[in-house]
């Protein structure tokens, strides 16, 4: 696929007035994306998986005609409310996307936006929110042109909310979604997110995220600024090697179906990721000591019980609980009984991840 593809093919056609409506997921990465260069591409390739429960939906209103000039013309609302901050990010991502997406400018429109997880949750909205937005850009263009292949349709989805948010591009379509380009993955790229194309064992299709939610306040320092500080890291190299070598790694583990290698590989994704963060220049650390007293519960807890559980961590203080259906019961126990007290209002957020 060449990115020329993606370009806006008939730019005397616009979409007609109305509301253009969409819903996306949220995605966990099992291998990290950490690092970028270029137009946001990845440094190194990362797997995620597709979130069942927490969604983004938006609807863009193109309510009037206008003559284009220079500038983009719209309001955003979360939740039925006016939201100015919302709308730097959003302009930054309609100036990357004019040229794919270029009757924008011809329009005064409205982004409405809810998420069905909590706002302050500290649950990244971004990626649901850029596919969500993304795929109501691409069904205004379907709207008006014809040879528009659902293959050639998802693929520039996925491309156009990469601009947005880098892992957004992962939250356009399928379970389990590799982004970057990789030797072992076949029709792996740095521009969109292919559906994993390999055989999967039962054990990891039927999982469940519970989400812990240790600190609800605004992340001290945002992605884009953490992605930046990977230029000239001391061990920046080494890491993107890493992350390519647990990607091959995970594929046998999908295979085999091995709970303790997928737990070992998932954990050390992790921490490496922070890790990162914390041997960057300036260094910051965005877990909490909550964050930690859960990982060592989670560890004594698997350790004597012997039950399949693992962690992995996003960009925040917040554990995500990853475990197949069979060890439900024994999960929803620990937290209920040992974990709950660690998280902020006693909130945990049960997903899960179905294909
Ligand atoms: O999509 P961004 O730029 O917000 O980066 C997110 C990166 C991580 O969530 C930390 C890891 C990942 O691969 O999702």
């Amino acid at each position: 696929m060449n990115i020329n593809d993606f370009i806006y093919q008939t730019p005397q056609l616009l979409p007609d007035l109305g509301s253009y409506k969409a819903e996306a997921p949220s995605n966990i990465a099992l291998v990290k994306y950490w690092g970028k260069y270029g137009e946001q591409l990845p440094k190194n390739t990362s797997i995620s998986y597709t979130l069942n429960k927490c969604k983004t939906e938006t609807k863009v209103n193109l309510v009037k005609r206008i003559e284009a000039d220079d500038h983009f013309h719209f309001n955003v609302y979360l939740d039925g409310k006016e939201k100015p901050s919302f709308k730097s990010k959003i302009e930054t991502f309609l100036k990357r996307i004019e040229v794919y997406i270029p009757f924008l400018k011809s329009f005064q429109f409205e982004i409405h936006t809810r998420n069905t997880f909590p706002h302050s949750s500290g649950i990244a909205s971004s990626a649901s929110g850029m596919a969500a937005l993304a795929k109501c850009f691409v069904a205004m263009e379907s709207s008006v042109s014809s040879g528009f292949t659902k293959a050639l349709k998802d693929q520039k989805t996925s491309f156009l909310a990469r601009l947005g948010s880098g892992s957004a591009c992962r939250s356009t379509g399928g379970k389990l979604v590799v982004w970057g380009s990789h030797d072992n993955i076949t029709g792996s790229s740095g521009f969109y997110g292919i559906d994993y194309p390999y055989e999967v064992h039962n054990n990891f299709r039927n999982f469940r995220d519970s989400i812990l939610l240790i600190d609800e306040g605004e992340k001290q320092v945002s992605s884009s600024v953490g992605h930046n500080l990977m230029h000239n890291h001391p061990f920046a190299e080494q890491r993107f090697h890493q992350a390519n070598e647990n990607i091959t790694k995970l594929r046998s583990i999908l295979t085999t179906g091995k709970f303790d290698d997928f737990f070992a590989l998932v954990e050390s994704e992790a921490l490496s990721l922070h890790a990162m963060m914390m041997t960057s220049m300036p260094y910051f650390i965005l877990m909490k000591p909550n964050t930690l007293e859960v990982i060592d519960k989670v560890w004594e807890f698997r350790k004597s019980k012997g039950v399949a559980v693992g962690f992995t961590l996003d960009a925040g203080a917040n554990v995500h609980l990853l475990y197949p259906e069979q060890s439900d019961a024994e999960v929803k126990t620990l937290i209920e009984e040992d974990l709950l007290q660690f998280c902020q209002g006693e909130k945990v957020i049960h997903d899960d991840i179905k294909f």
